[in-house]
């Protein structure tokens, strides 16, 4: 094949695999549809060079490729009606998910609803809230009782029984998409549970699934790997590895229970690719794709976001565009902000959490000092075309400060010993701290530590400190205006405080993270429409927030413009829309602040405050801010 482009080694590789598929009844029916067709000749290449990239050192690649390409078409012919149809409506508007009427949640079905028809039962209730996203958390099959919140899954295909099954799974998607509501899981890529049959059958010593995973004889490349890799969760394991009680070493990231995938193995691709699909025609719209920076391993690095990563994630997204056409990826990389936007990409992860943008909100309101947001927004905002942050307070995990040291030194402020501080303010271990955060996985050793809570009891509700409610909106009012998809964790919405009942359970009390994952808040609902209560203002707060979202058009899209307020106190950002402007400015301040005249020369006289409805004057003498005041002006 020496001598000919990689264009044109795919369509011969192309027209081999055809031939080949002809061989077969199923394939002969894929071959059929045009529709495939045409699909696979316009991402095929993408595939191909990938897999001959990754894989190409084996001799069965292209047998390989054969077998991937006809579980796709089979899994293509699966597909039904609906969301054919749905693909070809997303085809022809691919940027939906741009739009300002976007706005997410994201719940553990047991926890707030118990079950999946409790969350078909809550359905009028997102709909209230003006959801048209909703996150489920993990809920797969999974060991019992620990299984770090479902990411141990024990299978892909199986709803775990406690909340219903997968048919209840499709029909929920149905209706969810009925009321125009997208729905997410998670994609558990990285790593099996140690009950999966894949890994049973690996720990029982069978060649082809010890294959799958990295399993070591003994210590000794363990050990080499280690040399490099970080302690993730040091308070389960020390290292990477775990050992078998055959006394064989697996690699395990996470909890010992989690066992990573060997991706270098092609297998493995394909066996999560046909598992991907298989969910995708349950009707699932986006896939949240977990902890995708430890995907793949090399000796010598610390075996997070190494480029093969971006090369799984595009392969897998060119199935995709294959076979379930209108699914969208979102990554799940909490990891230094250089490697975070590395995963957006149109043809990578569509979508991606913000976590820079949600750690330094509640950096800002600790040290009551917008710079470092403000400089996040200036200088890593802006994500490729068609790409969308997704915007959150806080999430179900615990939270880290994952700021780069040398945009931190830039002002002036060493990254190590801010984070100590950041740590002990949420922790409340520094005087007059507003925040009852709990720490998580503080490792007295690396002086690594993140911590939990829920955005109430971050925000000071639970302290009783003041200006806990103002703290709460002025986080919300950013993830819902910044540009992307706002996410909320429900039940923040009703202000929904710490549960340290996970103390008193054996399986959840060395993970502090379940303190901000509380049931189902019954009492804080049922005060929501009451504005008299906590959970009335909190709530009311948030709707008009939602409300103004979708109706202020400005607020689509996802590019955000920094605006030099000249007050540390204030963060600003413009968001463009196509004649007009929303201007947004937010005081972390716990004082009366002023934006000087200056700083809006050359904009109108006046413009009205969206948030109050006021007309404010710009040129005169600059604007006023209270306390933890958010204004969006548009003009
Ligand atoms: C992700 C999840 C987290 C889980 C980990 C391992 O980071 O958000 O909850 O512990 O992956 O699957």
């Amino acid at each position: 094949m020496s001598g000919l482009s990689i264009d044109q080694q795919a369509r011969a590789a192309e027209a081999y695999i055809l031939q080949e598929l002809k061989k077969s009844d199923d394939g002969k029916k894929i071959l059929q549809d045009e529709d495939f067709q045409a699909r696979l000749n316009m991402n095929f290449i993408t595939v191909f060079a990938i897999f001959a990239e990754l894989y190409g050192y084996r001799n069965d690649c292209l047998d390989q490729l054969v077998d991937l390409i006809l579980m796709c078409g089979k899994s293509w012919q699966e597909r039904g009606p609906e969301l054919r149809k749905l693909d070809k409506q997303r085809e022809s508007d691919p940027e939906w998910y741009m739009s300002n009427q976007m706005v997410g949640g994201v719940c553990y079905v047991d926890r707030y609803a118990k079950n999946l028809q409790g969350v078909k039962d809550k359905i009028p209730y997102f709909k209230e809230l003006g959801l048209t996203y909703l996150h489920l958390m993990p809920l797969f099959l999974c060991p019992q009782p620990l299984n770090d919140g479902g990411y141990a899954v024990s299978s892909y295909r199986d709803v775990d029984p406690a909340l219903g099954d997968i048919n209840q799974l499709r029909e929920l998607a149905t209706e969810l998409r009925e009321a125009g509501i997208s729905l997410i899981v998670d994609l558990v890529f990285n790593h099996t549970s140690n009950e999966h049959k894949w890994a049973q059958k690996a720990a029982a010593g069978d060649p082809e699934h010890s294959a799958m995973y990295w399993i070591f004889p003994d210590r000794n490349v363990p050990s080499a790997f280690e040399r490099c890799t970080r302690e993730i969760f040091p308070d389960d394991h020390p290292g990477s590895f775990i050992q078998l009680p055959d006394g064989r070493y697996i690699w395990s990231t996470f909890y010992h229970f989690q066992w990573d995938l060997n991706y270098s193995n092609p297998a493995v691709f394909r066996a999560m690719a046909a598992e991907m699909l298989y969910l995708a025609n349950v009707g699932i719209d986006f896939f949240r794709m977990d902890a995708v920076a430890f995907m793949w391993k090399r000796m010598n690095t610390d075996c997070e976001n190494l480029p093969e990563v971006h090369k799984l994630l595009r392969a897998f997204n060119a199935l995709c565009r294959i076979a379930a056409p209108s699914v969208l990826f979102k990554s799940e990389a909490i990891v230094h902000p250089d490697f975070v936007v590395s995963y957006i990409d149109r043809y990578e992860c569509q979508l991606s959490y913000n976590p820079l943008q949600m750690a330094l909100t509640w950096e800002a309101l600790a040290t009551r000092d917008a710079s470092m947001i403000a400089q996040a927004i200036e200088r890593r905002h802006n994500i490729p075309r068609g790409c969308a942050w997704v915007n959150y307070v806080r999430s179900h995990d615990d939270i880290g400060w994952t700021f780069s040291d040398e945009d931190a030194l830039e002002l002036g402020k060493d990254g190590t010993n801010h984070r100590k501080f950041l740590n002990a303010f949420f922790v409340n271990r520094h005087p007059g701290s507003f925040a009852r955060g709990v720490p998580f996985q503080d490792n007295p050793r690396t002086g690594d530590c993140r911590i939990s809570g829920t955005t109430a009891s971050l925000a000071g509700l639970e302290s009783g400190h003041d200006g806990a409610l103002e703290r709460i909106l002025l986080s919300f009012s950013i993830a819902m205006s910044t540009g992307g998809i706002p996410l909320i964790y429900l039940g923040d919405e009703v202000g929904q405080l710490n549960d340290y009942s996970y103390l008193n359970d054996a399986s959840k009390m060395d993970d502090s993270r379940w303190v901000n994952r509380p049931f189902y808040p019954e009492a804080n609902y049922a005060q929501r429409h009451d504005t008299t209560t906590v959970p009335g203002k909190v709530y009311a707060g948030i709707k008009h927030l939602i409300n103004l979202r979708k109706s202020t058009e400005e607020l689509s899209g996802g590019r955000a413009i920094g605006f030099f307020t000249g007050n540390p106190a204030i963060l600003g950002y413009q968001r463009p829309g196509v004649n007009s402007t929303v201007l947004c400015l937010c005081n972390f301040s716990d004082e009366r602040q002023w934006i000087g005249r200056d700083r809006f020369m050359g904009m109108p006289e006046a413009a009205v405050d969206l948030v109050t409805g006021n007309m404010i004057e710009l040129r005169r003498s600059g604007i006023h801010m209270q306390s933890h005041q958010y204004i969006w002006l548009k003009f």
